[in-house]
């Protein structure tokens, strides 16, 4: 007989996921007093770790996703304070930055596209100003003469994000929290409680069970609509200051973003792949990053190449995360936050604790309810 642990009086809370969405939901829900276990046989190396950290709802918006946006400037609008919070609560500094995002084109397709979307933003009440080329190098001196123009969105911000997961770990510890270093096998419902089985055979039980388990979520609750976009990224190490801000670029049709780290290191990302959890690095997109990335700043091939990785995104249908009662009496979903994990954790986490506690869920939150794709 497998053994049962953490029966109700134990532990209030069993979040299934290190990553940034599992970690700030724990660190919040034990800052209310409750006891909190996570559950991760590696916490902070999934999506996380290979994560570019842009906490960019203006420069990543698209037509049809408002509801995705309202959230992401909500998340952002929560972000310095959780910053500030999670910097005094941890002394260790996030590397957060302000200094927005500039999106560059070539071609006058590319100055056709960002002017409609310089006017898309602007009817949804969005800052951007639109840049010629000249302006563009002032700004940025590494970009290429070739880039015709772009959009410089000021209110977007970045962080690093294993700085954020290395100080989510410290603050969770703090509080303590109990991180289980296994696998979840899956969920046990019924019962008073419910429990997740460990990879042992060992279930852990918990008055509520929070799924943050990421591109993997739907291994612990079959049926969550959670699915892995692969994406493979670079990261190179030049000198501090080679670029002041993120700057992202549509080169031979595909995006490419190249985000700066205070201490000289580049995340330059990233791409969109459906092929399941195929965790090679291709030579294919190692190529295609550079090159891409070459024709926007043609110096980074100067850099030092420090790293390639591969991580998977938590991709839904329709690009919206996971967030609320997922099925199961006491079972909560915080995933599916595809490619803004980042950025949505910090309204992601206050939606959480509210579940948690029955306090008032944040009204933008509504739209990430994960039951909506029940017919
Ligand atoms: N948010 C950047 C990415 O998913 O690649």
């Amino acid at each position: 007989m497998p053994r049962e642990t953490g029966a109700p009086a134990g532990h209030d809370v069993i979040v299934v996921g290190g990553g940034v969405a599992g970690l700030s939901a724990a660190w919040r829900a034990a800052k209310l007093g409750l006891s909190v276990a996570v559950i991760d046989p590696h916490p902070g190396r999934g999506a996380t770790h290979v994560s570019g950290g842009m906490l960019a709802p203006v420069s990543e918006v698209t037509y049809t996703e408002e509801p995705l946006l309202q959230l992401g400037l909500a998340s952002l609008a929560r972000w310095p304070a959780f910053r500030d919070e999670l910097q005094e609560e941890t002394g260790i500094d996030l590397d957060y930055r302000t200094d927005g995002t500039l999106q560059v084109g070539y071609h006058s397709d590319d100055m056709a596209y960002l002017d409609r979307l310089a006017e898309f933003e602007r009817t949804l009440g969005l800052r951007v100003e639109r840049l010629t080329g000249r302006e563009c190098r002032a700004e940025e001196p590494m970009l290429s003469p070739s880039v015709r123009g772009g959009l410089l969105a000021r209110d977007d911000a970045w962080v690093n994000p294993r700085k954020v997961v290395t100080a989510l770990l410290a603050a969770v510890d703090r509080h303590g929290v109990r991180v289980i270093p296994e696998r979840a096998a899956g969920l046990v419902a019924g019962g008073d409680s419910p429990g997740v089985r460990l990879g042992s055979g060992e279930v852990v039980r918990g008055a509520w069970v929070v799924v943050a388990a990421g591109a993997w979520s739907s291994e612990i609750l079959p049926g969550l609509p959670v699915r892995p976009v692969k994406g493979q990224i670079l990261r190179l190490r030049g000198p501090a200051g080679f670029l002041s801000r993120c700057v992202r670029g549509l080169v031979h049709g595909s995006p490419v973003y190249l985000v700066p780290r205070g201490d000289g290191e580049i995340t330059l990302g990233a791409t969109m792949e459906e092929l399941g959890f195929d965790g090679r690095v291709t030579a294919g997109a190692v190529y295609e990053l550079l090159r891409d990335a070459h024709e926007l700043v043609p110096g980074v091939t100067e850099l030092e190449l420090a790293e390639t990785a591969t991580g998977f995104r938590p991709g839904t249908p329709d690009n919206l995360p996971l967030i609320g009662p997922a099925g199961p009496p006491g079972v909560l979903a915080a995933t599916g936050h595809g490619r803004g994990g980042i950025l949505l954790a910090p309204i992601s986490a206050e939606a959480i604790a509210a579940f948690l506690t029955d306090g008032p869920v944040p009204d933008v939150v509504k739209s990430c309810d994960p039951g909506r794709f029940r017919s």
